[in-house]
């Protein structure tokens, strides 16, 4: 079945919650303390995505059953995560290409992410540059900016 990329809908807020839980408890609990991991999961609850939907849009991609999510707000990227099943598939670039195109239609000349450890290199692989390092409760994340084309029209 082909990927689509879709708006969320409050109904997928379990399942991104558990594809969330699911990335941090076994694929970034490699590069973060388990407090920052347990934090986290803390965080990222159903009940919270339905209140981000109202601050952010947020999509998710979906292969019969909802399998990855990313959210945007203008030029900013937040929340990407990929079931950790169908990594490496694809579905990570999928989503990017989706809100690069949505900001790019909106005339922002570059996109920005708070990348983490484990997905760093992923948005370097993307053409993202490094702009800084932060340091949250939610553990070290890298600041990382890349050039939009604008897009025709
Ligand atoms: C990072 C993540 C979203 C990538 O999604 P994905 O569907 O596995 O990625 P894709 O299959 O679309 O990969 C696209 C490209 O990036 C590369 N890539 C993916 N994850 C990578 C990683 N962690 N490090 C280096 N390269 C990576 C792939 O090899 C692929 O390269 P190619 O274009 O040469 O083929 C996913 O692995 C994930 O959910 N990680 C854990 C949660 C997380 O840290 N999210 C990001 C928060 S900022």
């Amino acid at each position: 079945m082909a990927i689509v990329i879709r708006s969320f809908r409050a109904d997928d807020a379990p399942r991104v919650a558990e594809i969330v839980r699911r990335c941090l408890r076994e694929v970034n609990s490699a590069d973060y303390p388990a407090d920052v991991v347990d934090r986290m999961c803390e965080h990222f609850t159903a009940r919270r995505f339905v209140e981000l939907s109202a601050e952010r849009r947020i999509y998710v991609a979906e292969d019969g059953r909802v399998v990855g999510t990313v959210s945007r707000d203008g030029n900013q990227v937040y929340s990407m995560f990929v079931d950790p099943d169908v990594a490496g598939r694809g579905i990570g670039r999928l989503l990017m290409d989706h809100v690069e195109a949505l900001a790019a239609a909106e005339g922002h000349s570059h996109m920005e992410a708070g990348a983490s450890i484990t997905a760093h290199r992923f948005y370097l692989r993307r053409g993202y540059d490094d702009v800084r390092e932060n340091d949250s409760g939610f553990g070290l994340t890298y600041l990382v900016r890349k050039p939009l084309q604008p897009s025709a029209g």
